[in-house]
């Protein structure tokens, strides 16, 4: 992720990012499903773009943001003073109330291996019991060793590359797109694949909806958003 100042390139970085789809159906998804006058927390909210969509669409909700980066929280508590941003670790954070929707976008990855469990399990307990929590996160294929983790995060960064070029990214965009194939290779971020994913999300919600977003092909691999209940 990149640093506060460059939140607008982030911004232009999303235009070009296969994301972007998963991105624009998640926020329909959460237009249109998000209950009237209801609460949405975004966990890993980053500099709250999304929040500030849904904001525009959706002025009956009350929407929280929470996020490890406090350069983020400043920035985006006066980009939208009309939402309510905390600082907080995903792993820790404790909220006084609970949720209608809980959400975590493209994020999950942030986080190492062995703490995705805490996190997803913290944010299940953030969820009203007839509420849902809408994970998106890119997975890549399964793997069983450390070798093949590394092939399979080269071949979903290769794909992401490729996809990004071919939406005509300017340079500094494919540059910030080599680094996501760097950290995950290099496993400074912790991309997994969907049969590892989906045992945790079922150890805290008994119904998960799996929607893959890219690529259109039958690959594992891709962007994928999951709708979780109680
Ligand atoms: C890819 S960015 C945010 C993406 C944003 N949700 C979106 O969809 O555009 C990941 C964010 O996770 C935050 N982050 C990383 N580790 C975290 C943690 N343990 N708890 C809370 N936030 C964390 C980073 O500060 C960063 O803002």
């Amino acid at each position: 992720m990149k640093q506060l100042s460059d939140s607008k390139i982030y911004e232009q970085e999303l235009q070009y990012w296969p994301y972007i789809k998963s991105w624009k159906k998640v926020l329909n998804y959460l237009v249109k499903n998000t209950p009237r006058n209801g609460t949405l927390i975004d966990i890993m909210c980053g500099p709250g773009y999304l929040l500030g969509k849904i904001a525009q669409k959706r002025k009956d909700l009350s929407l929280y943001g929470v996020d490890i980066d406090k350069r983020y929280i400043s920035f985006s508590k006066k980009k939208y003073p009309k939402i309510n941003f905390t600082i907080g670790n995903v792993l820790t954070y404790k909220s006084k109330q609970l949720y209608d929707v809980v959400i975590c976008t493209g994020s999950l990855h942030h986080v190492p291996y062995e703490k995705q469990d805490k996190a997803v399990k913290n944010m299940a307990s953030m969820v009203k019991q007839n509420g849902f929590c809408l994970i998106s996160d890119c997975l890549m294929d399964d793997y069983d060793n450390e070798k093949q983790r590394k092939i399979s995060a080269a071949k979903l960064g290769y794909e992401y590359l490729r996809k990004t070029i071919q939406n005509g990214a300017p340079d500094n965009v494919v540059e910030a797109t080599i680094d996501i194939l760097y950290n995950d290779v290099m496993m400074h971020e912790y991309k997994t694949s969907l049969k590892k994913r989906m045992p945790v999300y079922k150890k805290y919600f008994s119904k998960v909806q799996t929607i893959k977003v890219w690529p259109k092909t039958k690959t594992k691999y891709g962007d994928y958003i999951m709708i979780c209940k109680k």
